[in-house]
């Protein structure tokens, strides 16, 4: 079904509203990708896999400051909505929602928040204090807006995506979240918008957090403590890795599991190449 010359680029929330309201009324049903913009084939797989559950693509680019409470983070954030367009063109997405700071936050960050409670203050939120309540708060007003029957969330951003499902659930949401597998390079390495910033040594030195993952996935039939030291020892030879955390989560709780516990669940691992922040994770099973 043709919906709309594609894509058209949308600034303002009563535009994008009163667009998807006809896609509607046509009896299009949508789905949202949102991003911080700087697009790689990671987002394609997102945007692919929303081609096959939904009519209407609608891809969200903006960079939002109060996930970031980093300034310099969100100052050197790349931006690149020129390239990002063409991409998305190529894509055959309909719309793009690529809204300013002015239109979504008019009177500054929002006096009501979307809290992301115990889980949010672990992990990445717990290196970057209020991250998770500034996504969260961003998801719901770009939920509101764009009202999608689907939206797409990467497994790369694990626990942002566990959050947004909880959030879903605990709201009432009426939104279906479909989780996109993370897309890598051939050494392994996730694909992320961050990856630019990693020079020649870094970048080599950046396989080494999927090398820990594998390693830890690979002992996990031994338990908890002998996968995760499994892991530690990929890392430890790296000097261009400082390591944040490496840990073992349960895919229900995100909360760190109990030495003896068997079953499903996540490595999740952070680390800074110089001032770039990688996070990655795998499913794997303790045994
Ligand atoms: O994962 C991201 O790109 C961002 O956190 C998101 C979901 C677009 C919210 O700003």
């Amino acid at each position: 079904m043709t919906v709309a010359k594609r894509p058209i680029v949308v600034e303002t929330i009563r535009g994008m509203r009163e667009a998807l309201a006809a896609e509607r009324a046509a009896g299009h049903s949508i789905a949202l990708t949102p991003t911080l913009g700087a697009l790689h084939d990671g987002h394609l797989a997102h945007v692919q896999r929303a081609a096959e559950l939904a009519d209407v693509l609608v891809v969200s680019i903006f960079v939002n400051p109060t996930q970031f409470p980093d300034a310099a983070d969100l100052a050197k954030y790349p931006r690149t909505l020129d390239a990002d367009l063409l991409v998305l063109d190529a894509a055959g997405v309909h719309y793009v929602f690529a809204p300013s700071v002015e239109e979504m936050y008019p009177g500054g960050p929002t006096q009501t928040t979307v809290t992301a409670g115990t889980v949010g203050r672990l992990f990445e939120g717990a290196s970057r204090p209020g991250h998770f309540d500034g996504v969260l708060t961003v998801v719901t007003k770009l939920l509101d807006i764009v009202t999608p029957n689907v939206a797409t969330f990467g497994q790369k951003d694990a626990q942002q995506l566990f959050l947004v499902r909880r959030m879903v659930g605990d709201l009432n949401l009426p939104v279906r979240i479909e989780a996109i597998e993370t897309v890598r390079e051939s050494d392994g390495l996730a694909l992320s918008s961050r990856n630019q910033f990693l020079d020649a040594n870094q970048r080599r030195a950046a396989r080494t957090l999927s090398v820990a993952l594998e390693a830890v996935s690979s002992s996990a039939d031994r338990g908890l403590d002998a996968a995760l030291a499994a892991g530690q020892g990929a890392l430890m030879g790296e000097s261009l890795v400082q390591l944040d955390y490496l840990k073992i989560v349960h895919p229900q709780t995100f909360m760190p599991v109990d030495d003896d516990y068997r079953g499903a669940a996540v490595v999740i691992v952070a680390a800074q190449l110089g001032s770039t922040r990688l996070i990655d994770n795998e499913s794997i099973y303790l045994g």
